[in-house]
C-alpha cells in the first residue's frame, strides 16, 4: 500500500506538532508540515513537492479559505479543513474551497484518520507505490557522505529485489563516477532538460549501470548547470518517476540548501548526515539540523546522524555527539583509511571486496536500518556492541 502524503498547513506550530505527531503513527501517511506565516493567504507558497492532500488548520481572518476558493478546480487538491466548532461562517468557507470534510476542534483523532482513509480510498488509483527516498548529505565537506551513499546503495541494491538507484546531486563537484569506476554518456542536467516528457522506460537512457547491477544518475561534469537554473516542476517530476521506478533512491547532495536540495530534503523519507568527531563538525550538524526541523519542517525522527572515519583516540566520543545533537541514536562507520582511499582510488565498492572490513559491517547494519530490518535493540545496546569489535576493547 502507498502512502497518502499529506500537506498540514498551520499557522501554529503547536497544533503543527500535536496533529502531525499523531499522523505519523500511521505507517500509511506521510506528512509534510508547513507553517504559514503573516503576510500570505497562499497556503500552497513555497511548497514545492507534489501533495496528495491539504490539511489546513483554519484560523478566522487569514484569508486562505478564500484563497484557495479563488483558485481554479483543477489546481486544486483534496482538502480537509480543521477549524472551530459551530462556526457556520468557517464551515460555508471550507465548503467553497472545496473541502470533503471540516473537522472541529479539539480534533478527534478517529474522525481526522476516517476522513484521510476516505480521500485515501477516492484517490487509490492515482497514488502510485513509490520507493524510499534518501538523502545523504554532510555537516563539513569530506566528511564521507559521497562514500557512504555509494556504499549504502550497493548494499541495498544486493538484495534481490530491491532496484536501487544512486543520484548524484552535487550538481558542480559531483564525483560518483569515479566511485564506481563508470564513465557516464549522460546524467542528471540532460535528465532534467527532458522531465517533462520523461517516463519511466526513457528515464533509464539517462542511467548508467555498474556491472553489479547498481545504477547511477551521475552529476553533469561537461558544463555548469546551477540549481537556479533548474525549472523546480522538472526537478519534482524528475524524482517522482525516480520514485516510481525504485525501491530505493539515493541521493548524495552538498552541503548546501537551495531551492533543489529543500525539496528534496523536504520529500525525503531518511536524511542521513555524516558527521566526524570534531567540534566544527558537531557545530555544523546541530546547526543542520536546526535548519531541516525549523526552516523545513523536517521531523527530527528522519535525520539519522553518521559518525564516519570514527576513531576511538578522539577526545569526543558518541556520547557527547548525541548529547550535543539531542539524539537518542548515533550510526558509527569507522576509520579504515587504507581500505576507504583503496576503494575510492580504484572505483571498487567497499561493499564489494570488503564488505566484512569492520566499515562494511557498519554499513550492513545502517543497511539494515534502511530497509526497516534492524532489531528494536536500544540505541544504547547497539552502540555498546558495535563499538568494542572495530576498537580492540574486547
Ligand atoms: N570510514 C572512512 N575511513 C577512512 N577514510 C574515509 C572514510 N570515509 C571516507 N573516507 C575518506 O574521506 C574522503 C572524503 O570522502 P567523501 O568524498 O565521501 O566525502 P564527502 O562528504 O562526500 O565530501 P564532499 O564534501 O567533497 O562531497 C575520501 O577520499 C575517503 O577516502
Ligand atoms: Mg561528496
Amino acid at each position: 500500500m502507498s502512502r497518502l502524503r499529506i500537506l498540514l498547513v498551520t499557522r501554529s506550530n503547536t497544533v503543527s506538532e500535536a496533529i502531525s505527531s499523531r499522523l505519523q503513527e500511521h505507517a500509511d501517511f506521510f506528512v509534510t508540515k508547513k507553517i504559514i506565516s503573516n503576510g500570505s493567504s497562499d497556503p500552497m507558497h513555497n511548497v514545492q513537492s507534489k501533495q496528495d492532500v491539504m490539511l489546513l488548520h483554519y484560523a478566522p481572518g487569514f484569508g486562505e479559505l478564500e484563497h484557495l476558493a479563488k483558485s481554479t478546480i483543477q489546481k486544486r487538491m483534496p482538502l480537509i479543513v480543521l477549524g472551530p466548532a459551530n462556526d457556520p461562517e468557517a464551515m460555508r468557507l471550507a465548503m467553497r474551497a472545496g473541502a470533503s470534510d471540516y473537522i472541529s476542534q479539539p480534533v478527534q483523532q478517529d474522525e481526522l484518520s476516517s476522513a484521510l482513509r476516505q480521500v485515501s480510498d477516492q484517490l487509490k488509483d492515482k497514488i502510485t507505490e513509490h520507493g524510499k527516498l534518501i538523502a545523504v548529505t554532510n555537516s563539513k565537506g569530506g566528511s564521507g557522505a559521497s562514500f557512504v551513499a555509494t556504499n549504502l546503495a550497493y548494499a541495498l541494491n544486493q538484495g534481490k529485489t530491491n532496484r536501487t538507484i544512486l543520484v548524484d546531486l552535487d550538481l558542480q563537484f559531483g564525483g560518483l563516477s569515479r566511485y564506481l569506476d563508470l564513465k557516464p554518456k549522460r546524467g542528471v542536467a540532460e535528465a532534467l532538460e527532458a522531465a517533462d516528457q520523461m517516463d519511466e522506460v526513457s528515464s533509464e537512457a539517462y542511467v548508467t549501470r555498474h556491472n553489479s547491477g547498481l545504477r547511477l544518475l551521475a552529476a553533469h561534469t561537461e558544463r555548469l548547470l546551477l540549481s537556479r537554473d533548474v525549472p523546480a516542476e522538472n526537478f519534482d517530476g524528475l524524482l517522482q518517476i525516480l520514485q516510481r521506478n525504485n525501491d530505493y533512491v539515493i541521493a548524495d547532495l552538498p552541503r548546501r540548501i537551495d531551492m533543489l536540495s529543500a525539496m528534496l530534503l523536504e520529500r525525503s523519507d531518511q536524511i542521513l548526515l555524516v558527521v566526524q568527531q570534531s567540534l566544527a563538525h558537531i557545530n555544523d550538524a546541530a546547526r543542520m539540523i536546526h535548519l531541516l526541523t525549523k526552516e523545513l519542517a523536517v521531523p527530527k525522527d528522519r535525520i539519522k546522524v553518521i559518525a564516519n572515519r570514527y576513531s576511538k583516540k578522539s577526545i569526543i566520543d558518541g556520547d557527547d555527539i548525541k548529547k550535543a545533537l539531542k539524539i537518542e541514536r548515533i550510526w558509527i562507520i569507522p576509520n579504515q583509511y587504507q581500505q576507504v582511499s583503496e576503494s575510492v582510488d580504484t572505483g571498487i565498492p567497499l561493499m564489494q571486496d570488503a564488505k566484512n572490513s569492520a566499515a562494511g559491517k557498519a554499513i550492513q547494519m545502517l543497511e539494515q536500518n534502511v530497509r526497516g530490518i534492524d532489531s528494536e535493540e536500544s540505541p544504547a545496546g547497539l552502540l555498546g556492541r558495535a563499538l568494542p569489535s572495530f576498537l580492540g576493547r574486547r
